[in-house]
């Protein structure tokens, strides 16, 4: 639901009652909202992380160059690790590990697919690769800093350092496409089919 009440396919499962509703005496409240939204963007990067992992074994076959073959199935090894501490996040907070469609994520991954089959076989397929990579790494990013300030609001440290570690991998992640991009794949992508 959107603040006013509609449905809205662009925000992913936030629940309709987490708005933060009173003064410095309502600090109940304003815990409650906070686990409320944690719990729900939980949800959506749990979603958005076994969908990754689903995709990043066909960017590995689609991918031209043997280093950014490897980038992908090192990550993809990665977002293994990283549904799981998801799940252990899950289990701090005494819930079921359930994920909840991402609109976000899906439009992300389909235009890595239209990148697939629009270049296939040019030079720029890998440029192409990585950049819908970089825009899937992002996601990510953004979902785990705010998850991770949000567990440090709500004295959870240990889901702190769950989160941290995934963020410091997406993180390298990102950079590693960066250096690939850099090395060889612009150049390549800039000749003529
Ligand atoms: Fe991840």
């Amino acid at each position: 639901m959107r603040l006013d009440g509609t449905e809205s396919s662009a925000i992913c499962s936030f629940p309709d009652h987490f708005i933060y509703s009173g003064g410095a005496s309502h600090g109940h409240e304003i815990r409650k909202s906070l686990e409320n939204l944690f719990r729900a963007t939980l949800r959506d990067i749990l979603y958005a992380e076994r969908k990754i992992l689903k995709a990043l074994p066909k960017m590995a076959r689609a991918a031209e160059a043997e280093d950014l073959k490897a980038g992908f199935k090192k990550h993809r090894d990665e977002t293994e690790v990283h549904v799981e501490r998801l799940e252990q996040v899950f289990e701090l907070l005494g819930k079921r590990a359930q994920g909840k469609t991402c609109p976000g994520i899906d439009g992300i991954l389909e235009e890595g697919e239209e990148i697939m089959d629009e270049f296939k076989g040019a030079p720029a397929l890998d440029a192409g690769l990585i950049s819908a990579a970089q825009a899937v790494e992002h996601y990510e990013i953004t979902r785990y800093g705010t998850l991770k300030r949000w567990a440090e609001e709500l004295g959870m440290k240990d889901a702190v350092t769950l989160l941290d570690q995934t963020l410091q991998e997406e993180a390298v992640t990102d950079e590693a496409l960066t250096a690939i991009a850099d090395a060889s794949a612009n150049d390549r992508a800039k000749k003529a089919a």
